[in-house]
């Protein structure tokens, strides 16, 4: 059986969802939103070793829930500036014999059970795999902000969300050859891609949502107590 390790960027400011903690913090429903991310990774028979990358001053002083869950399959670590750094510090912490690695959003904190089920299949078939939802809304482009100069074929086009999962090879190859660009790619499946490797799309579910803005918090709610 293959050996998954998992990296989990945390060390965001969540700026955009406002508030004074980062959102990865916060709590939904009662529960801390990265607490919430953890568990479906640490329930999982497949996965050997965890690595969460925090705030710096996080690191220094984790909140308690946290720190009585740190041991030989959950670590963390320092983040950097953008979240590649930060996704290159964790993958450089994971245990060696994790032959698979998945990255996930501590912003996503609804992954299932299926989805990670499917990223591993793939991924352990050798290929990369990044889970999916195909687009409901009509796409337009805009030149300004505010003119519609076209209304893209929505017809092959999907959202990328995450765990995208990588034989561990394959995602290292990819971070090695980017280099400093690494923080110019919006995912790894993006830099995996650019670096000629095959990446398969697993379908997703839309619950699966990236808690970004203040208004997604009230989602959230919703999806934690339903
Ligand atoms: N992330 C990270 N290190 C960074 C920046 C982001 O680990 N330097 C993490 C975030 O904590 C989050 C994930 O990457 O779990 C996705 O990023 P995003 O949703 O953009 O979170 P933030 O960067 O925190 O939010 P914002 O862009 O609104 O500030
Ligand atoms: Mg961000």
């Amino acid at each position: 059986m293959n050996k998954v390790g998992v990296v989990i960027p945390a060390a965001g400011r969540g700026e955009r969802a406002g508030g004074n903690v980062p959102k990865q913090f916060r709590e939904i429903a009662g529960v801390p939103m990265l607490l919430r991310t953890l568990r479906p990774f640490s329930a999982h028979p497949s996965v050997e070793d965890i690595v969460v990358a925090l705030p710096a001053e996080v690191v220094e002083t984790p909140p308690d829930w946290l720190s009585t869950l740190l041991g030989e399959r959950l670590h963390v670590v320092p983040g950097g500036a953008t979240r590649a750094d930060s996704v290159c510090a964790g993958l450089a912490r994971l245990r060696n014999d994790c032959d698979i690695v998945l990255v996930h959003d501590a912003a996503r904190p609804f992954v299932s059970r299926e989805t990670i089920d499917a990223v591993v299949e793939v991924a352990a078939s050798g290929f990369g795999a990044v889970p999916c939802v195909p687009l409901a809304d009509t796409v337009k482009r805009t030149v300004d902000g505010v003119r519609v100069v076209e209304t893209v074929d929505r017809d092959g086009l999907w959202r990328a969300q995450t765990p995208q999962g990588f034989p561990r090879t394959m995602l290292r190859a990819a971070y090695d050859a980017a280099g400093a660009r690494a923080s110019s790619f919006t995912d790894e499946a993006s830099m995996v891609e650019a670096n000629g490797a095959t990446v398969c799309v697993v379908r997703d579910m839309s619950s699966n949502i990236k808690v970004t803005s203040r208004e997604d918090f009230i989602f959230a709610e919703v999806l934690a107590t339903r």
